[in-house]
């Protein structure tokens, strides 16, 4: 069965819209682990527009499995990481104004500033995993850069496809050929963006050797209507 890391971002954008106390992302954390969860993950987005600072030192005190940051390689990142430590950094592309994270990490383009910042990462003794899209390319420069032993795939084109169409199909083969990629260059393999229950189960089936999924949005709305436990509970079953 593939681990889920369940990202909780949303948890801190809906405390964020109110600036309030609540709904608190440590908590949602920890029901998260009691139902199953492998990982907490989060993004410490440089515009802080949800998950804040002190998010990430209460989560790192308190999370029993284990803590994924994904971040931009930034010094405002840098001061907060070093500090921080989480076991797992997966480094992100943030462009200005984007709603969400758009695309991956453009390593052939900028892998020197990438090895810069996952050296630092290393030498601390953080894993450092690169949020790549699946292009033959962006993979085997990630093999390339030192400190570096895993990539997530970013499934955003995959979730963006309708479910079922000729576009969702061509992107499943193109995820599950980058996965076999990776996976023949000694790097172990995430994936995430956008998915939910209605489009995991059919890249579960295509490429079984993802490891590890990340998912936040759809699995914190859900749980408006399940709860927490039991939208976690259903991610975790449908990962494979
Ligand atoms: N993985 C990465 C690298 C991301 O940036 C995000 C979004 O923050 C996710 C996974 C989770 O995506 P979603 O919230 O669409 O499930």
């Amino acid at each position: 069965m593939s681990r889920l890391g369940v990202n909780i971002d949303h948890v801190a954008t809906l405390r964020q819209a109110r600036r309030a106390k609540y709904p608190d992302p440590l908590a949602a954390a920890l029901v998260a682990e009691r139902a199953g969860a492998d990982q907490i993950t989060v993004h410490l987005r440089g515009d802080r527009r949800h998950i804040q600072d002190h998010d990430l030192f209460r989560l790192q005190a308190s999370v029993q499995t284990f803590l994924n940051v994904e971040a931009a390689c930034t010094d405002d990142m840098w001061k907060v990481l070093e500090q921080v430590r989480p076991r797992r950094v997966t480094l992100v592309e943030e462009r200005p104004g984007e709603v969400t994270t758009e695309g991956g990490l453009d390593v052939a383009r900028h892998g020197a500033e990438v090895q810069e910042f996952a050296t630092r990462l290393s030498k601390l003794g953080i894993r450092v995993a690169l949020f790549v899209d699946p292009m033959p390319e962006q993979i085997a420069i990630s093999r390339k850069l030192v400190g570096v032993d895993m990539v997530e795939l970013n499934t955003a084109a995959y979730a963006e496809a309708d479910v079922g169409s000729g576009g969702a199909e061509d992107e499943l083969s193109r995820l599950a050929r980058a996965c076999e990629q990776a996976r023949g260059l000694g790097l172990q393999v995430a994936a995430g963006h956008g998915l939910t229950l209605h489009n995991l189960g059919a890249l579960v089936s295509a490429a079984p050797g993802i490891e590890e999924y990340n998912i936040g949005h759809a699995l914190v709305g859900d749980a408006l209507f399940f709860g927490f436990d039991e939208s976690v509970r259903r991610y975790k079953a449908a990962c494979g």
